[in-house]
């Protein structure tokens, strides 16, 4: 029986899976939380299409601030509660924005990007930052991508201290 499948979104879950398994040789053996943000964002850099940033913001004494990424340098500290980052380090809940420019308080570090997601990274009930990507396309972020990315951000948190 021929079974009909939406485009991407099996193209998307394959791919991210091979990207976890990836992800897991690539973090084996190290704790240190900031190499393993900086190589998950390398990761995921190399290896998503249409993205202009990829990185994270560590939360540190009540704030958001920049941690490893790639892309064009961006704005420091972000407080909880604002922008896409602080929203969703403040809800402790995955943000998909499909234009960024009906995001009220959008913070916009790079003029280029027209959507965006932000998962949060949440490890016994502690916030430890969020981690962001961009994209110059909008609506570039979908369900499957919030699947994908909620999974690697756990599997970060699993292997890092
Ligand atoms: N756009 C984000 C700020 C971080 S940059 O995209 C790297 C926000 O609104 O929180």
């Amino acid at each position: 029986m021929f079974e009909l499948k939406p485009p991407n979104f099996a193209g998307k879950a394959e791919a991210y899976a091979a990207l976890e398994s990836e992800l897991r040789a690539l973090l084996h053996g190290e704790r240190d939380f900031i190499a393993n943000c900086a190589n998950t964002a390398a990761l995921l850099w190399h290896s998503l299409p249409d993205l202009n940033w990829a990185g994270f913001y560590r939360h540190v004494d009540g704030q958001l601030v920049l941690g490893p990424f790639q892309g064009k340098p961006a704005c420091v500290r972000i407080q909880l509660g604002k922008g896409v980052c602080g929203m969703a380090a403040a809800t402790r809940q995955t943000v998909v924005v499909p234009d960024v420019h009906q995001f009220p308080g959008h913070i916009a570090c790079d003029a280029a990007s027209k959507s965006e997601i932000v998962v949060p990274l949440v490890k016994n009930g502690r916030l430890l930052g969020v981690l962001d990507l961009d994209s110059p396309k909008p609506n570039r972020f979908d369900t499957a991508d919030q699947a994908g990315l909620e999974k690697i951000a756990a599997m970060l948190l699993a292997t890092s201290e």
